[in-house]
């Protein structure tokens, strides 16, 4: 994502400048060139020597450098930039952008640089809801200035309310998405997750191996290429991708509930999450006792969502995953043509580098007009890609 991009992480003079630490070590671990730029006050806050040992480069403070002789420093790395962030930007510095003030190596390289520009501002909630700051910001944002809003919390100047730096995570996830070509902006995309859980009594269920992380990486990368991404969630330990809204569900049933008051919002739906075919008939309302040497338990079918979905007049379109350990494409295809689907995803679980519980998977993608593509091992986040390039290519246009 962030692999071979040069970036400029301007850090201005806020309490919030250490946080610029942490966001600079989740770019530099995802393989991005990062050079920073801190203003006088900055300094105040943190050492440049902490940002110049993580970003491997000398840290920029002054705009004239009488050391630089072959090249004017703040106009060879705007030219280099592939993004610009500010973090924690100040209202200061986002007044004097909105105004067209360059005063020193922070304001001077923004001002000449190409690149998108993300700010994170930082402030006093009383600061942050100024009418100038607001309108400075507005005007930034029609201007094409990306921003990461501030959350809302207790303020390191003890007031309590928006205005405190959003967190490193979700300012690294607006970077990604600014730098990712929004192909699937305007869209929304209902993803389904993780295993279901069908409870047998108070502390027993019937459940899979299923982790969610196909599932989980499909919503990010959703989410980063622009579209509002819908997560219906089985019980997983993932952390929820930045942006994403998220409806946790614990059984089928649960999960149809949730899948059918969303779906006629959608563009398309994913249907990754492992349902359970099958779940106990009755659930016993108190612990079932240790009896015999062997017991049985009836089970009733669980309502097939995807066909479901599939037998819809009006319906957006439908992705579905067939999880095989044999016979993978004939089991695939009758999967697709039975539930109606438009694209179905084929991976053998029966391997040890693909299907459930891993990072990797090698699939196969059949799709309704007949076409097949068979993809090569790769990691769950490249074929999220992969999946969405050919769901973003089929979607009727609008
Ligand atoms: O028929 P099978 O369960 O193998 O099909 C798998 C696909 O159908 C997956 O996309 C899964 O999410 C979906 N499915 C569903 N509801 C079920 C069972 C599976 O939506 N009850």
């Amino acid at each position: 994502m962030l692999k071979n991009k040069t970036i400029i992480l301007g850090v201005c003079g806020g309490i919030a400048a250490y946080k610029a630490v942490e966001l600079l070590r989740l770019l530099t671990r995802s393989g991005a060139d990062v050079h920073v730029i801190m203003t006088r006050s900055a300094q105040q806050f943190i050492a440049p020597l902490t940002f110049q040992t993580l970003s491997s480069h000398p840290v920029h403070t002054a705009l004239f450098n009488l050391i630089e002789e072959d090249e004017i420093g703040h106009i060879s790395l705007a030219d280099r930039a592939d993004l610009f962030i500010i973090v924690p930007a100040t209202a200061n510095i986002i007044g004097k952008i909105a105004g067209g003030i360059a005063d020193d190596m922070l304001t001077t390289t923004v001002m000449a640089t190409k690149a998108p520009v993300l700010i994170a501002p930082a402030m006093n909630v009383n600061m942050y809801r100024n009418r100038l700051y607001q309108e400075n910001e507005e005007k930034l944002r029609r201007f094409g200035y990306h921003f990461v809003a501030p959350v809302s919390g207790r303020l390191a100047c003890g007031w309590e309310g928006e205005g405190k730096l959003a967190a490193p995570e979700a300012v690294f996830e607006a970077a990604v998405g600014a730098v990712t070509p929004q192909d699937l902006a305007g869209r929304v995309i209902l993803v389904t997750a993780g295993p279901t859980r069908e409870e047998i009594d108070p502390v027993r269920y019937i459940s899979n191996h299923s982790s969610g992380k196909m599932g989980y990486a499909l919503a990010r990368a959703a989410r980063r290429r622009g579209a509002r991404v819908l997560l219906i969630s089985g019980p997983t330990a993932l952390p929820i991708p930045e942006g994403v809204e998220v409806i946790n569900v614990i059984s089928a049933t649960e999960m149809l509930t949730a899948v059918m008051a969303h779906v006629d919002e959608c563009d398309a739906v994913i249907k990754a999450a492992a349902v359970a075919d099958y779940r106990p008939v009755t659930r016993c309302e108190t612990k079932i006792k240790k009896q015999g040497d062997v017991i049985s338990l009836e089970m009733t079918k669980n309502p097939d969502i995807l066909a479901l979905l599939g037998s819809r007049q009006r319906r957006p379109f439908l992705a579905g995953f067939a999880a095989e350990t044999d016979n993978l494409a004939g089991n695939a295809e009758q999967k697709l043509k039975a539930k109606n689907l438009d694209m179905i995803i084929a991976n053998d679980v029966s391997q040890e580098d693909a299907g459930f519980n891993v990072d990797t998977n090698r699939v196969l993608l059949f799709f309704k007009e007949g076409a097949g593509e068979q993809c090569e091992l790769m990691s769950k986040a490249q074929l999220a890609d992969v999946i969405l390039d050919a769901l973003g290519a089929r979607l009727p246009t609008r």
